[in-house]
């Protein structure tokens, strides 16, 4: 069968299927935990659009019921700018007093989650937690320290699982390094 694996673009598999998704059922099960017996039902918000990938797989391995919504930010991090973030489609939910959960399938720089925690803390919410499924550590350029994480992984340009290059290898089953080299046989 034909497999997007073997796309000439793709250099190498950092992650496979099967390590992702052990990832996957830890996090979903340190999340179950913190919020099983609690009286109110968490939301968890997926950020557009890497992030639903993960969150969907997320949400059906916890074993307690959540509320679940959706974020599209833009960040701008070009010479001039700082890496502002602007919000392009919004939560639906009114998050006052509710516990939140951000989730998103990788956090490099920081900026967009440090930027997400404080968006949603100035809507009301009673708690904010940070989870992403892959953190490229080494890559901040603002001290910020995710919550819950599956898998550390390289400064290194991935794409696969939610990780997409110019939208392309989104759904990649598996997470994966680009070969920039070849990266015109993308079309
Ligand atoms: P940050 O604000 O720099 O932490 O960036 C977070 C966002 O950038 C993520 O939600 C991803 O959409 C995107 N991103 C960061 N690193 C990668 C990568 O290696 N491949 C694809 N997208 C990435
Ligand atoms: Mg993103």
């Amino acid at each position: 069968m034909r497999s997007l694996i073997n796309h000439p673009a793709i250099k190498s598999v950092l992650a496979t299927e099967t390590d992702i998704q052990a990832q996957v059922q830890r996090v979903a099960n340190q999340l179950t935990e913190k919020f099983d017996g609690k009286k109110k039902r968490p939301v968890f918000i997926a950020v557009l659009k890497g992030g639903v990938i993960f969150a969907t797989d997320l949400l059906r391995k916890m074993s307690v019921d959540v509320d679940f919504d959706f974020i599209d930010v833009k960040s701008y991090s070009g010479d001039s700018s700082t890496g502002q973030v602007k919000v392009v489609h919004d939560v639906s939910m009114d998050l006052t007093d509710r516990d939140v959960v951000i989730v998103d399938e990788i956090i490099d720089s920081g900026r967009t989650m440090q930027w997400l925690e404080n968006y949603f803390e100035l809507k009301g919410a009673a708690s904010v937690t940070t989870v992403a499924l892959a953190d490229k550590k080494s890559a901040r350029v603002v001290p910020f320290e995710v919550d819950y994480f599956g898998l550390e992984v390289p400064d290194k340009f991935l794409v696969g699982y939610g990780m997409d290059y110019n939208n392309f290898f989104r759904n990649l089953p598996v997470i994966a390094i680009v070969d920039f080299d070849k990266i015109d046989l993308i079309k």
